[in-house]
């Protein structure tokens, strides 16, 4: 079942489904976005933890491995404010978890990526490579660069998880919506983290963004099957977003680690905590979201400043042994994920939708 407005937009897409593999840092690779897209997906790119120079890089990849349209995502937030007695006093906290690690914390914290709202240099680099798609996650970055890169034929989408950051959306002119439920995986696309969050879920929200905006929707959030991507379909939404589906598959970056506990009873208990990054996001329960159950939000270095601590705590619980301090993101449909080659993967979507419309 696609819907009219669906089979449009999907054309301009130019996708046969309406999947869209969700952009995934550090997880999401050139060979699975090519083999979605080889597939009738919308294969994409989270390179909002890169350099321009490696975003282009990965670029290349996808392109030396299908010529099908490519969505590449940026995180559009607001760059971090140094504290440094702040940060001092979150690596003091997290010092008796190095220590169960055998290790020490580190002594500074860093800004470990650039927003895309700062960085030129990967303006200039998408203006030049003009993947199909750029979506943006946590706000929208400044009309200039909405502008450029409209002007080089591209398509935006952007991430909003409440109507009025849909509506902000639509005001800038960007030309779909991801409408993002509290049930996703991985980090929150709120435009603030620090606003109350109405944790509204997909189905209300993708209904809600339908409701109340022009542009079209694509849901995100707990879609694993064809029957979640129709169930997407029937509340209105062009396409879905599939993050967690994915983490699984053969091309995936996810460690051993994180597998395994994909396929355990952390399944079951996905947590939102914005201890390990310094930003809301859902992650299958582990060592890490146990201790942040008790750490007060406001203690929490800015994103993605806390995120340097967290990627440390991860690097030397692996080198002890313990996996229990990844950043392992999750959605709470994570119970459904299949371990299966991104291609068969993106069959069995397309047949369970085509059984679930019949
Ligand atoms: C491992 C992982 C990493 C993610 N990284 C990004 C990212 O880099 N950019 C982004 O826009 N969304 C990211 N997301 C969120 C997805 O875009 C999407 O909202 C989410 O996966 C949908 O929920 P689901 O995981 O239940 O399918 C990530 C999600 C996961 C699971």
């Amino acid at each position: 079942m696609v819907t009219s407005s669906s089979s449009r937009w999907l054309d301009v897409l130019g996708i046969r489904l309406p999947i869209v593999q969700a952009p995934m840092a550090g997880i999401s690779s050139p060979a699975m976005a090519a083999a979605v897209s080889e597939n009738g997906g919308l294969g994409s790119l989270g390179v909002g933890a890169m350099t321009a120079a490696k975003a282009r890089e990965t670029i290349h990849q996808f392109r030396a491995l299908s010529s099908g349209p490519l969505n590449v995502n940026v995180f559009a937030h607001k760059p971090a404010h140094a504290d440094s007695k702040k940060e001092s006093a979150w690596l003091e906290r997290l010092n008796p978890e190095f220590a169960r690690t055998n290790a020490k914390a580190p002594t500074a914290l860093h800004e470990i990526y650039t927003s895309f709202l700062v960085d030129e240099d990967m303006l200039a680099m998408l203006v030049e490579e003009k993947p199909k798609v750029v979506s943006f996650h946590f706000g929208l970055p400044g009309q200039q660069q909405i502008d450029a890169l409209h002007k080089a034929g591209i398509v935006l989408l952007a991430t909003a998880t409440n109507v009025q950051e849909a509506k902000q959306v639509e005001a800038a002119g960007i030309d779909a919506i991801i409408a993002q439920g509290y049930e996703a995986g991985g980090h929150r696309g709120m435009f603030d983290p620090d606003v109350e969050d109405t944790r509204l879920g997909t189905f209300a929200l993708t209904r809600v963004l339908v409701q109340s905006v022009k542009i079209p929707v694509i849901a995100a959030g707990g879609i694993m099957d064809g029957a979640g991507i129709l169930a997407a379909l029937k509340l209105g939404a062009v396409a879905a977003q599939l993050g967690t589906a994915f983490v699984a598959t053969d091309e995936s970056l996810a460690d051993a680690g994180y597998r395994a506990r994909l396929f355990s009873d952390a399944a079951n208990h996905t947590v939102m905590t914005r201890v390990i990054s310094g930003r809301p996001a859902r992650s299958l329960a582990n060592d890490f979201t146990r201790w942040g159950a008790r750490v007060p939000n406001d203690s929490v270095p800015d994103y993605p400043t806390a995120y340097d601590a967290g990627k440390a705590l991860n690097a030397a619980g692996k080198a002890a042994g313990n996996t229990g301090y990844g950043a392992h993101w999750a959605g709470q449909g994570a119970p459904l994920a299949r371990a299966l080659p991104t291609r068969e993967l993106m069959q069995a979507l397309a047949k369970e939708l085509a059984q679930a419309s019949a």
